[in-house]
């Protein structure tokens, strides 16, 4: 349930730092652990030669702006460029480092730590950022407000704590991962600025400011307590604590997510997790554990993502949520941290499947496997094609987060307590445990193999417990050591504890079975998804109606031809899996269901490795029976469209610029783009546009428009006959020309 009571009872200890840590399983340092060869290396050097091709310069080019301080080079484009993408840029440079100890990276991280100590040096006040500093001069006023009631746009700035974090994030990894004494002395400063900004606001003007996503900054504080040891900090964490949010949860009350902004919400719930961590205050732990588990239960699809146009919806009401841009990427990023939190807090091997599946479906499948780009969000159904930022011009936050993904493989596959051995991800590596004199090699081509051979060094014979995780769709796994077949006791979903004495030369064969897997939306039975093992298999469309755009230019690396081609549908759901998924033989992870059990053949790969094609991990889905239903609708569907377009006169399909051109588009203040499938354009208060079309003299006719929105997710359809007086909504200026032309106009008064 939600809010289970946890085994160290439910009151409150005090957050002092005498609490003593209440830590049980802990990471291993980044650089323990080598990754050998395998897929993850590879989108690891990609990324690396990326992050090695971006200029500091360029990066801190709107900080120095903004502080009165000449660019040194013309700034990169993208809405999250400024102080967010430069502390992404050096977490990511920072964390590259500690994974691989490639010095270049820790020379950019001391470049851009120089630089912003000399925009902080212009400041003179320890504030350090692109946002405009009045903003939060006002915050310390207590003038705090929301124009236009948009909460992300407070005070007239863009989430202004969202951006700080960021700085402060980097910072914070530049010291703990590079040792940069400079970054602990910009951070200190930078936290002491922070300070005074909040201390002079009432506990009201507070909870109103952090109505605005103001991203991990309850967790910077509590890492800047937790490097210091200054209760202070610990206070200041106390002062970014959304109680609408994050008291509700600890309350175990989960409603207050339906409908909110998705991934303003995790971050808060990292920083509890770290907080519980470091001081042991057991509402914080509650709140996380709730949130966490609710959102992997009711709002989560198959690759591991949440949220459909950023939002939580209704739970378990997904369906809807196929239509939009789904599962952004920041969101998983930010969920797995507060996996790994949780999964310290207390080590559960569910916890750890979550990971995986999430970490394989959705981080690895966000990054185009040639040109080392990022997803921002995208759908899983209906075919499209992937969009990919491009290298210069558009630094959105996933590619600030997405930055960071690449880098850190290695960091959950293997956790340790003083006498025992997690082994979490079958990542081949090799793991350095000098402490205890183990090194410890995973050979393995997991997922493609099932099998996962592990090899044990230790300098002496070393007594230790291996705890190995059975993933929960593993059954019938299992173990040989040494050769022989070796018993164990649990069940998938569980660790598998061994405790020897290990001896050098030791080695562990572990198999985990994987079978194929049909995965159904809560909401929609007939939104079907096929797992096998930890993977996600997606249908591979072709890259037919796919332009790729040129990568160095501006937008997305990836557009579309309207209308895209239909995808096959499932008609088989009524025979057993196995029976019409047939693997094909000489490719690992690679399946084909024919035209029997589909309306078109098909083939299925994992979900990273089709996104460079056209491509859907989720399919509509029949047994024979219902199959049949279907097709007689989608046949009178056909005759109502071949009967409508008989009697078409003429048709504009609005922001399509071919269409729009072709009717003689004319507007102001108004805008177009893509949503759920379809171009739109609307325009600003006081904006309009308007078309030309085509009449059928001395006909009555119809005008039908198609609206989305209203505050309502639902598509509105009107029809009216122009002699009534029923005009649709916005349309207002609509009139005759000479009998032959109708000018419609949609005003925004
Ligand atoms: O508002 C900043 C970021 O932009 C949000 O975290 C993300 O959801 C959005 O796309
Ligand atoms: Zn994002």
């Amino acid at each position: 349930s939600l809010c289970a009571p946890f085994a160290d009872g439910g009151e409150e200890r005090a957050t002092t730092p005498t609490v003593p840590s209440p830590l049980r399983a802990l990471p291993f340092k980044l650089g323990r652990v080598r990754l050998l060869p395998s897929e993850f290396t590879h989108a690891r050097d990609l990324n690396a030669k990326y992050l090695l091709r971006l200029d500091p310069d360029r990066q801190m080019a709107q900080m120095r702006t903004q502080a009165g301080l000449m660019p040194k080079q013309p700034a990169y484009g993208g809405w999250l460029q400024g102080s967010a993408c430069c502390g992404h840029y050096l977490t990511a440079c920072a964390l590259q480092y500690a994974a691989t100890g490639d010095e270049r990276f820790k020379q950019a991280v001391e470049r851009l730590v120089e630089e912003m100590a000399e925009v902080q040096e212009a400041y003179g006040n320890g504030y350090l950022g692109s946002q405009d500093i009045e903003v939060f001069e006002q915050f310390s006023q207590g003038r705090i407000y929301f124009p236009n009631g948009n909460t992300f746009k407070v005070n007239d700035s863009w989430v202004p704590w969202y951006w700080q974090h960021k700085l402060f994030a980097g910072l914070i990894d530049a010291y703990r991962l590079t040792g940069s004494q400079k970054a602990y002395n910009v951070l200190i400063q930078f936290a002491d600025w922070a300070e005074s900004v909040i201390s002079p606001m009432s506990d009201n003007q507070i909870q109103t400011m952090l109505e605005a996503e103001h991203g991990g900054m309850l967790e910077s504080m509590v890492e800047l307590y937790q490097i210091t040891g200054e209760i202070r900090y610990l206070d200041l964490s106390k002062k970014f604590y959304h109680n609408a949010i994050l008291a509700s949860l600890a309350d175990c009350d989960a409603s207050v997510l339906a409908e909110v902004h998705a991934n303003t919400q995790v971050p808060k719930f990292v920083g509890v997790a770290r907080r519980y961590l470091a001081t042991g205050a057991v509402r914080d732990r509650q709140a996380a554990e709730n949130f966490f588990s609710y959102v992997r239960k009711h709002y989560t699809y198959v690759n591991g993502g949440n949220s459909s146009d950023e939002r939580f919806g209704q739970p378990d009401q997904l369906a809807e949520g196929l239509q939009g841009d789904m599962t952004e990427t920041c969101n998983t990023y930010n969920m797995l941290k507060l996996d790994r939190l949780l999964f310290m807090i207390e080590p559960r091997s569910e916890l750890m499947d979550y990971y995986e599946h999430a970490l394989y479906n959705h981080i690895l499948a966000s990054q185009h496997p040639e040109s080392g780009m990022f997803t921002y969000k995208y759908k899983l159904h209906g075919g499209y094609p992937q969009a990919f930022s491009t290298p210069f011009r558009s630094f959105w936050c996933c590619v600030g987060s997405g930055m960071e993904n690449h880098t850190k493989y290695a960091e959950s596959i293997y956790f340790h307590d003083a006498d025992s051995l997690w082994v979490n991800l079958f990542i081949p590596s090799e793991l350095d445990w000098s402490e205890r004199g183990l090194k410890l090699r995973m050979e393995t081509t997991y997922p493609d193999s099932e099998q996962v051979t592990l090899r044990l060094s230790p300098t002496r014979p070393v007594p230790l417990t291996l705890r190995l995780r059975w993933p929960a769709w593993a059954n019938g796994a299992s173990l040989t050591v040494n050769g022989e077949p070796t018993a164990f006791s649990g069940g998938p979903g569980q660790y598998v504890t061994l405790r020897r004495t290990w001896q050098e030369g030791d080695t562990l064969v572990w198999t985990l079975p994987m079978r194929p897997r049909l995965e159904r939306l809560p909401d929609d039975p007939t939104k079907v998804a096929i797992t096998h093992g930890p993977v996600v298999l997606a249908a591979a469309l072709g890259r037919d109606n796919i332009e790729i755009a040129d990568l160095q230019g501006g937008g997305s690396a990836a557009r579309w031809k309207w209308p895209l081609p239909d995808v096959p549908a499932l008609t088989a759901l009524d025979r057993p899996l196995e029976s019409w998924l047939k693997p094909v033989d000489d490719k690992t992870l690679t399946f084909r269901i024919g035209t029997d059990a589909a309306t078109a053949a098909l083939t299925l790969l994992p979900s990273w490795r089709g996104i460079t094609q056209r491509y859907a991990q989720y399919l509509d889905g029949y047994t024979a029976a219902q199959w049949q239903t279907q097709r007689t609708e989608l046949a009178r569907q056909r005759q109502v469209e071949q009967t409508r377009a008989k009697r078409l006169v003429d048709e504009v399909l609005i922001g399509n610029q071919q269409s729009e051109i072709d009717h003689a588009f004319a507007g102001a203040e108004s805008r177009t783009g893509e949503f759920r499938g379809n171009t739109w354009r609307d325009a600003q208060l006081g904006g309009w546009f308007s078309y030309v079309l085509d009449v059928k003299p001395g006909t009555a006719m119809m005008l039908r428009v198609r609206y989305w929105g209203g505050g309502q997710s639902s598509v509105d359809s009107t029809s009216m006959r122009v002699n009534t007086n029923s005009l649709p909504r916005h349309c207002t200026g609509m009139s005759r020309e000479s009998f032959l032309r109708w000018i419609i106009r949609f005003q925004w008064p």
